[in-house]
Parts: structure tokens; C-alpha cells; sequence
């Protein structure tokens, strides 16, 4: 990681801690790596991330979201695949018998690097081949390694009281998805194409998860899978978004901006419903507050997609840990419907009525990282203390320019900003107190999220609000007794409104909608 980057990686880390954003897991007995407790800050902004989800991709399109099973048989994991294929290359010090993920050891290592080698979808014995060449050590202490093996990254558990029913937590939450299609489609008209999605947690046993957020053993997914007749790879909105226009980053490693019908016909997206999920991918991630610079797709070659998938795209975005995947969308075929059919003997097959015959449908899968996709936002709508701020995401006028900040703060969306807004009596004293909690139950009616801040100078509790990214301050003060109204501080610029507490929440839903921050713009 570049100076700056980690510079700025360890303020945020610093900020996120602090505030109670993060508690790393089981603190008080010594955290395990891979592991993260979400806050009420952090928990307020990752479930608004997820609504953003649940309305973009489901909610817009007439999808249906399910809750299924963390625990699943293992005959389940068997015909998935997963636990015979889900395993990743591992290697030991022969020295203090650490273990390492040996490509990624083999990635981090300058050698390696210089050399350019391609280490996706690498075999144990190439890998153990490079290791030797490059003298690859134990980076704790300096060890030789032994032979690459490969470790299956699934949690293990048992079934009842006895433990001879063997059993997984997820890898992956689209698992439940395939086990409960054929009663949902049956539900809804027996129709193709559906769309059925879930948000939920995944659990990997990551070798050294050492990156945060970023690599977890317990971790969130939003997952769509998508359900069409594969004799109809075209999707009814494509027409609409064919022309928009997204970065693509090629097997090459060039980068080109293609509009979305350019990218299908040079066949770097298999098909029309791949493409559309893409654009509404880049819609969610505008929205969430990345900026478009930061973020890309990735196409991703043959021999390193996951053992289901006819062709990957990643979306990829920029930080401190490098570009890093965020999402990825696969076309996995009837790889799943088909594999659980022939192990469970069920019939998963759809009869379609224009062509008289049965189908087992194909399945494209957008499936987000709720965690990784946190800590972009993170990054990206952080700011270190000192910095004027800029024009960001988009949602900033130039008259942002203008304010200065000595605290470190976050410019997240309105949308996914923790609270809404935090209230404050300027003094707790004079019936200020009272109004000031008349005026909380009053947003909160509206269906705002508020807060009430009493303690500490009005100018220590915006830069608090400052701090986790609220957008809106409302100040109660001696005028609000008088003629009932407030000051709204908008937070990217620190410049206020005086509104009455009767147009308040309207107001706010409305500044909320615009993804208004500062009062300098209209
Ligand atoms: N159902 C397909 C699937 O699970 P994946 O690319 O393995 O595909 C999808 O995972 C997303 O889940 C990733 O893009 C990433 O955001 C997130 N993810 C995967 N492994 C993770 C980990 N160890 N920690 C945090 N997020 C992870």
C-alpha cells in the first residue's frame, strides 16, 4: 500500500474505531482475524446501504427477496460444487508452521512482482515451482516453505445431537436461492423470467484474512439471481440503458469506456441481461457515493472464474488496498438448477408455454458484497482533517469549495448518512431541553432518523456530527420559543437555514431526496 493510502487507510480505521462505526469482534478476548461488529453508526449506514439494494435491484424490477438457511446439508454443498471445488491454495512454514495463502504470499512478494507473472487460476504445483525459484520465505520468520496444498474454505458443523450429519455454514447466500426456486416460481404463474434475491450473511474460512472489511470469514451478500429461458438471452429494458455508457477494464488490462450495446456486440458481455444488471450496478454505486473515477469493470479471463460460471464481470473499485472486487456477476447457466436436480431428484424445470416444452432456466447473478462495498464508501466519502472540500461524487455545488474543516469527516449520500439529522438545544436550560425533544418525536413521526445531542459547545457537536456524517443540524434556540423556528446546518458547506419546525421535515425529506449537502446550492 502506497505511504498516502495506508496514511489514510489508518486515519479512517482510526475514525471508524473510535466512533463505534467497527468493534472488531470478540475484542475483549483478543479479536480472531476476519471478523467485525457493525456499530449503531456502522449498522445504520451498511442496512441503508442494503435498502439501497433492496430498492434499486428488487423493489424497481418486481423481484422477490427471500431469508433462507445459513446452515446447509452437505449433500446441498456437494451438488454446488462448493465442497469439492470451494478450496484455496494454501502453504505452510516448515520453520513456525504459519499458513499462508500461497498466491497471495507469491503476489505481495518484489521478485514475483517484477517478474509479471499471472497468478490467477495457478495449480498447487506451479505455484510450489515459484516459491522455489523466487525463494519465497516465510515472511514471519524468514522460514523455508513447504509444498502448496489446498485448504476448502467452508465452515464445518454437524446436524444434532449426534455428528454424523455433516453440515456447512454458507459460502454463499445464492445456495438458498436454488433450493427454494421451484416452489416460488410455481407461486408466481410459473413464468420465466424471475428474479429472486436475499441479503444475508456468508461464511469463508479465509486462510489470513488481513485486509479488514475486505477479507472476512463471516461476511454480508445482497445476491440476484435471475431466472430466464436460455432461448431468450435478451432483457425487455435493454433498449432503455443500451447506449449508457460504463469503464470496462479488458482481459488486456486495457481500459476503455464502451456503451453497454458496443460492449455486447465485441462480446465482452455474454448477453443483454448481463449488460442491464451492470448499468444498474453503476446506478447503486453512483448513489452510494463512489465516485465514477473510482470504480470499473472487470472482465474477468476464462481459466480464473469460479467453477459454475460461463463468464464474469467484476466490478472493481480503487483504494487503499488497490482495485479491489466489490461485486461480481456471473453467468452461471443451469449449472445450479441442474446439478441439484440430478443430486436431489427434484424436477427444476420450468414448462414454457410458448415453445411447449420444459426448460431448466439459466441464471445470470449480480452478487454485491455488502462489507467491501461499506468500506468504499467509507473511503471514498472520507476526509481527513484539514482538507477543503471538493466537488466529490457529484452531488456538490462549487459553493462547497468554500468551507474548510479542521476534523475529519464523512460526505456520505443523504440516503445512506447514518441519522438524518441531529438536534440540539443551544443550551439545556429555559425550556430549550424540552423543545428540542417536542422537535426529535416530531421528524421522527415523519419517518426520519434523528438524534438528540445535548452535551458539549454547539460547535464540538457539529463537528461530532460531522465526524459520522450526518447531513442536517437542527439548533433549538431561544428565537425557536418565540416564533417556533430553527436553524438547518447543511454539512458539507457549515452554512444554515432559518426554517419554521412545521415545514422541518418536509424539508428534509425533500433536501434528503436531492441529496442536497450544502445551502448553497438550489
Ligand atoms: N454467489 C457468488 C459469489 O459468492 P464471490 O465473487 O465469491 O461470488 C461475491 O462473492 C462478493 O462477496 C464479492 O464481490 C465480495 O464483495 C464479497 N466477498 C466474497 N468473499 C468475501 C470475504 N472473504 N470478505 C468480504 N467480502 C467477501
Amino acid at each position: 500500500m502506497a505511504n498516502d493510502a495506508k496514511k489514510k487507510s489508518d486515519a479512517l480505521v482510526d475514525v471508524a474505531i473510535r466512533r463505534s462505526m467497527l468493534i472488531p469482534s470478540a475484542e475483549i478476548y483478543g479479536s480472531p482475524a476476519g471478523f467485525f461488529d457493525y456499530g449503531p453508526i456502522g449498522c445504520a449506514i451498511k442496512r441503508k446501504i442494503e435498502n439501497l439494494w433492496r430498492e434499486e435491484m428488487l423493489v424497481k424490477e418486481g423481484f422477490h427477496e427471500i431469508e433462507t438457511s445459513v446452515i446447509l446439508p452437505e449433500a446441498v454443498l456437494k451438488a454446488s460444487g462448493h465442497a469439492d471445488n470451494f478450496k484455496d491454495p494454501v502453504v505452510a512454514c516448515k520453520k513456525c508452521n504459519s499458513r499462508f495463502r500461497a498466491d497471495h504470499l507469491l503476489a505481495e512478494n518484489e521478485s514475483v512482482k517484477k517478474a509479471g507473472v499471472k497468478l490467477e487460476g495457478m495449480p498447487a504445483e506451479k505455484l510450489t515451482e515459484l516459491i522455489r525459484a523466487h525463494k519465497v520465505a516465510c515472511p514471519n520468520d524468514k522460514g523455508e516453505m513447504g509444498e502448496v496444498g489446498y485448504f476448502n474454505m467452508m465452515f464445518k458443523t454437524a446436524i444434532g445431537a449426534g455428528d454424523d450429519r455433516v453440515a456447512y455454514c454458507r459460502p454463499e447466500t445464492a445456495q438458498g436461492i436454488f433450493l427454494d426456486f421451484s416452489r416460488i416460481v410455481k407461486n408466481y404463474g410459473n413464468r420465466l423470467p424471475i428474479g429472486i434475491g436475499q441479503v444475508g450473511r456468508s461464511f469463508r474460512n479465509e486462510i489470513s484474512p488481513r485486509q479488514g472489511l475486505v477479507r472476512m470469514r463471516e461476511f454480508s451478500q445482497m445476491e440476484l439471481e435471475y431466472f430466464f429461458n436460455p432461448s431468450q438471452q435478451t432483457h425487455p429494458k435493454f433498449a432503455e440503458v443500451s447506449s449508457e455508457k460504463l469503464v470496462f477494464e479488458l482481459e488486456d488490462g486495457s481500459v476503455r469506456e464502451l456503451a453497454l450495446a458496443q460492449a455486447l456486440s465485441e462480446g465482452i458481455v455474454p448477453n443483454e441481461i448481463m449488460a442491464y444488471f451492470l448499468w444498474k450496478q453503476e446506478k447503486l454505486y453512483l448513489a452510494a457515493g463512489i465516485p465514477r473515477d473510482k470504480f470499473r469493470f472487470r472482465k474477468i479471463p476464462a481459466n480464473d472464474t469460479p467453477h459454475y460460471s460461463r463468464g464474469n464481470i467484476d466490478l472493481v473499485v480503487d483504494t487503499s488496498y488497490g482495485w479491489i472486487e466489490t461485486t461480481g456477476t456471473a453467468y452461471r447457466t443451469d449449472y445450479d438448477l441442474s446439478s441439484h436436480a440430478k443430486h436431489s431428484g427434484a424436477d427444476l424445470s420450468v414448462f414454457v408455454e410458448e415453445e411447449k416444452k420444459k426448460v431448466v432456466p439459466h441464471v445470470v447473478e449480480p452478487s454485491m458484497g455488502v462489507d467491501r462495498m461499506f468500506w468504499c464508501v467509507l473511503e471514498h466519502c472520507f476526509h481527513p482533517k484539514s482538507t477543503v472540500i471538493s466537488e466529490g461524487n457529484g452531488a456538490h455545488s462549487p459553493e462547497a469549495n468554500r468551507a474548510e474543516k479542521d476534523w475529519e469527516w464523512f460526505n456520505f449520500p443523504p440516503a445512506i448518512a447514518p441519522y438524518h439529522a441531529w438536534v440540539f438545544p443551544l443550551m439545556k436550560k429555559d425550556g430549550m431541553d424540552a423543545k428540542a425533544c417536542e422537535v426529535e418525536a416530531l421528524l421522527r413521526s415523519a419517518g426520519l432518523s434523528v438524534y438528540c445531542q445535548e452535551t458539549g459547545s454547539i460547535g464540538k457537536r457539529y463537528a461530532r456530527a460531522d465526524e459520522v456524517g450526518v447531513p442536517y443540524c437542527i439548533t433549538i434556540d431561544y428565537d425557536t420559543l418565540k416564533d417556533n423556528t430553527v436553524t438547518l446546518r447543511f454539512r458539507n458547506d457549515g452554512r444554515q437555514v432559518r426554517l419554521k419546525v412545521d415545514e422541518l421535515a418536509a424539508n428534509i425529506l425533500s433536501f434528503v431526496k436531492q441529496g442536497k449537502v450544502t445551502a448553497g446550492f438550489a
